[in-house]
Formats: structure tokens, C-alpha cells, sequence
């Protein structure tokens, strides 16, 4: 005879009616134990809007490794988001286009992100984080989030793109505006939001790019990557319009910024959650790059990515036909432990580590070895600088499902 007690099992209580449209309560302060149930029970879980929602690393690295899947997601965001600039945006930007759109696009904004564009990148970050460190230090402590890892990317990218750092916060809202609404979750207001937010930013864009051509043309030059991009427009077979510029220089805005900050701050909760690993990476300093790999993994920035079958694909016994979206769930791989040993350990001297914090395939961030060298930089110092830093109280949560990153968290030094 079976009992109340036979019949409880977590794992299903955990994905029985599961959305991640509407995820249950305690998802966002911890999705792992979800994930893992997912994976074990419903690999290839359909959503209520007939869409599928992978869990597993090699079931997510295939999605993003099969050329015959489709980036672009006009028809989709048409639905969300009616037309309008939210619209342009996402479908003008590469992100969300496919070759040979999306080669061109890529192919000229590489000129961001060649190890000397990057060389010369590098001084600026390291001013950035002694400074951040200093006023640290003057203060006895601060909120790692909201003093530390949010400042800096956006004033990283605002150098690489000649942009004046006063602007930051303006950038930042819209930058949050405008990704909100990629959210599982998003409402009309979002949208009405985002609309607004691409209006204004392309504006300011398209004030700032013609300030820089009257500059060029007298002969002042400022050495940044806006520069270069300007003068593509005169110099390739095929150059970017003033739109594509626009739109995608928004990306690169958007792209770099939040997800860098959510690097350092889940990166840094992760070690005050494992003080042995923060102890061991201050003791040596030669394994930040395998403890940046390792925050990417446990605590990925970004959790979901989507794509949409062009080709009849088969996964975990399930054919998905053309038409269908498919959401990948990246911390979900990044904690399979099929790919990874004892996944739910934060190991900093982990190796090998191909986790999928970037994606893989033609869309992997552009912006990876920038990200890598913010967070080198940014983390490698702070650990050394501060060998008593330590949490003082709660963190807080931005309380989202794609974009997984604290809002706050205080610290003492
Ligand atoms: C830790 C930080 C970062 C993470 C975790 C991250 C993650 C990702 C992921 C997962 C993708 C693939 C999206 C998809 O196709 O579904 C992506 C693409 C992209 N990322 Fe990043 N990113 C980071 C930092 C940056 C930075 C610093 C920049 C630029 C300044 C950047 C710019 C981009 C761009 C432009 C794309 C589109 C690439 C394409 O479509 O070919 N990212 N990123």
C-alpha cells in the first residue's frame, strides 16, 4: 500500500507546472534546483506556448552549434512588441539576424574587439578599477554592485565608443529599458518603455556621430572605436548605414554592460559563499583566469538564449518541426553533470571548463575577451587589495530570469 510519503517527490513537485513565463517562487534566488530537475525529468520541456526549453549541455551546445537554426526573430518580436523602435532595434541589431546579414554586421564590428582595440582598453580598465578601489578604501567598504561592478563596464564601453562617461547613468536606463523587455515576462509597459528608451538612445547616437564626423573632418581625432567604424562606412565594399550603425552600436551598449557588472557581482557572491575559494585565490593570484571561467559557469550572467528551427531537429527523442522556438537554458547546461564534475561546487582551479556562459556557434559573444579582461582586472584587484573583504549583509536580486545579476550587495574591507 502506498503512503502520502511514497507518493512525495521533489524533483517532480519542482516541474510540475513549471513556466519559465511565470517562474515559481524562490526560481530567481535560486533556479538551480529546477534546472537539475528539468534536466533530470523533462529535458525537453514544452512550454504552454508550444515553444521548448533545453536544459542539458549537449542538447543547448548542439542548438548553438547547428547552423540551420535561426537567429532572426522578426515574426516573433512583431508579436511581442508591435512595430515601432523596440522593433528596429532588435531586428536591425546581429544579435537577432541571420548570415549573410549577420556575417557583414559582425565582420565590421570585429574592428571593436582586435587585441589592439582591446591593448589599448586595458589602461583605461585598470585606472577605472583603482579608483573604484581607492574611494573602497577611504570608505571601509561599499556596495560591491552598485559601487564596483556597475560602474565600470558602462564606462569601458563609453571609452571604447567615445562617449562622454557623464552620460553613463542616462546610458544605463535606457540600456535597462531597452532589454527588459527581452524578459520572458514582459508587459505592455515594458514595451512602452523600451520604444521610448531606443528613441532617445538613437538620437543621442546619431547626434554624437555626426559631431564626430565634423571632428574628423578637421582633422581632430579622439582614437576610439566609433572612429574606426565611421571610417569603414567610407572604405568597405559593403559598409554599415547609419541605421545598422546605430542599431548595433546600441547592441554593443547593451550587450557589454550588464552582463559584465552580473560577471563581478555573481562572481564575487559565489566566493563569499566559498570562503576557501576566496582565500585560495588571494593566496594565488596565477588562478584568476580558471576563477573567472568558473564564476562565467556557476553563476552565468545571462541564463537564457533562444532560437527558432529552420530544419526538422531531433533532441531527446522529441522532433522539433520548422516554426517551432526553442529557449536554451545556459545555467541549466553549466550545471549538467554529465558535463561538468560535482557541478554544484564553485572550484576556481577548475579545468578543463567549456561551459556556455558565452554561447558557442556564430553568435558566441563578440565581446568575450573584453568581458575576460574587465573581470581579470576587476576581481584580481579587489581580492588583492583587500585581504579582509567580507559580506556585511543581504544581497539583493534584479529579479529576472534571462539576465541572472544582484542589484545590491555591502561589503566591508
Ligand atoms: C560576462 C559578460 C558577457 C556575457 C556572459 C555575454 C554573453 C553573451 C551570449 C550568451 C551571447 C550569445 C547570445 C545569443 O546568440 O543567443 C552574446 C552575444 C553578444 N555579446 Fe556578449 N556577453 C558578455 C559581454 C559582452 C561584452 C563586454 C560585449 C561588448 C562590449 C558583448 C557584446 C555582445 C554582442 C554584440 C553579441 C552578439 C554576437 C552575435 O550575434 O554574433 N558581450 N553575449
Amino acid at each position: 500500500m502506498s503512503t502520502s510519503a511514497d507518493l512525495h517527490d521533489p524533483q517532480q513537485e519542482l516541474i510540475d507546472g513549471f513556466s519559465i513565463f511565470a517562474p515559481p517562487p524562490g526560481f530567481y534566488e535560486s533556479p538551480y534546483p529546477y534546472y537539475r530537475a528539468l534536466r533530470e525529468r523533462e529535458p525537453v520541456h514544452e512550454n504552454a506556448d508550444g515553444s521548448y526549453y533545453l536544459t542539458r549541455y549537449e542538447d543547448v551546445r548542439r542548438v548553438y552549434r547547428t547552423k540551420s537554426m535561426t537567429s532572426d526573430k522578426t515574426e516573433m518580436f512583431t508579436k511581442k512588441y508591435g512595430p515601432g523602435p523596440l522593433l528596429e532595434q532588435h531586428t536591425t541589431s546581429m544579435l537577432f539576424s541571420d548570415p549573410p546579414y549577420h556575417t557583414r554586421i559582425r565582420n565590421l564590428l570585429r574592428h571593436a574587439f582586435t587585441p589592439r582595440a582591446l591593448a589599448q582598453l586595458e589602461h583605461r580598465v585598470v585606472d577605472l578599477v583603482d579608483n573604484l578601489i581607492e574611494r573602497c578604501r577611504e570608505q571601509g567598504g561599499m556596495d560591491l554592485v552598485l559601487d564596483f561592478a556597475f560602474p565600470l563596464p558602462v564606462e569601458v564601453i563609453c571609452s571604447m565608443l567615445g562617449i562622454d562617461t557623464s552620460e553613463r547613468e542616462r546610458l544605463q536606463e535606457w540600456s535597462r529599458l531597452i532589454l527588459t523587455p527581452l524578459e520572458p515576462t514582459a508587459t505592455p509597459e515594458m514595451v512602452a518603455e523600451g520604444n521610448q528608451a531606443v528613441t532617445e538612445f538613437s538620437a543621442f547616437l546619431r547626434d554624437l556621430l555626426a559631431e564626430k564626423r565634423v571632428n574628423m573632418a578637421r582633422g581632430v581625432r579622439a582614437g576610439d572605436i566609433l572612429e574606426d567604424l565611421i571610417n569603414s562606412q567610407d572604405s568597405e565594399d559593403d559598409p554599415l548605414t547609419e541605421d545598422e550603425l546605430v542599431q548595433n552600436c546600441i547592441l554593443l551598449l547593451n550587450g557589454g554592460h550588464e552582463t559584465t557588472t552580473n560577471l563581478v557581482g555573481n562572481g564575487m557572491k559565489a566566493m563569499f559563499d566559498s570562503p576557501d575559494q576566496l582565500r585560495a585565490l588571494q593566496q594565488d593570484p596565477s588562478l584568476i583566469g580558471s576563477a573567472i571561467e568558473e564564476m562565467l559557469r556557476f553563476d552565468s550572467p545571462l541564463q537564457i538564449g533562444n532560437r527558432g528551427i529552420a530544419e526538422p531537429f531531433e533532441v531527446g527523442g522529441i522532433t522539433l518541426t520548422t516554426g517551432t522556438q526553442v529557449l536554451t537554458s545556459i545555467g541549466g547546461a553549466n550545471h549538467d553533470p554529465e558535463a561538468f564534475d560535482n557541478p554544484d561546487v564553485f572550484d576556481i582551479a577548475r579545468t578543463p571548463n567549456k561551459h556556455l556562459a558565452f554561447a558557442a556557434g556564430i553568435h558566441a559573444c563578440i565581446g568575450a575577451p573584453l568581458a575576460r579582461m574587465e573581470g581579470t582586472i576587476a576581481i584580481g584587484k579587489l581580492v588583492a587589495a583587500f585581504p579582509e573583504i567580507e559580506r556585511t549583509g543581504p544581497v539583493s536580486r534584479g529579479g529576472r530570469a534571462r539576465f541572472r545579476g544582484l542589484t545590491s550587495m555591502p561589503v566591508s574591507v
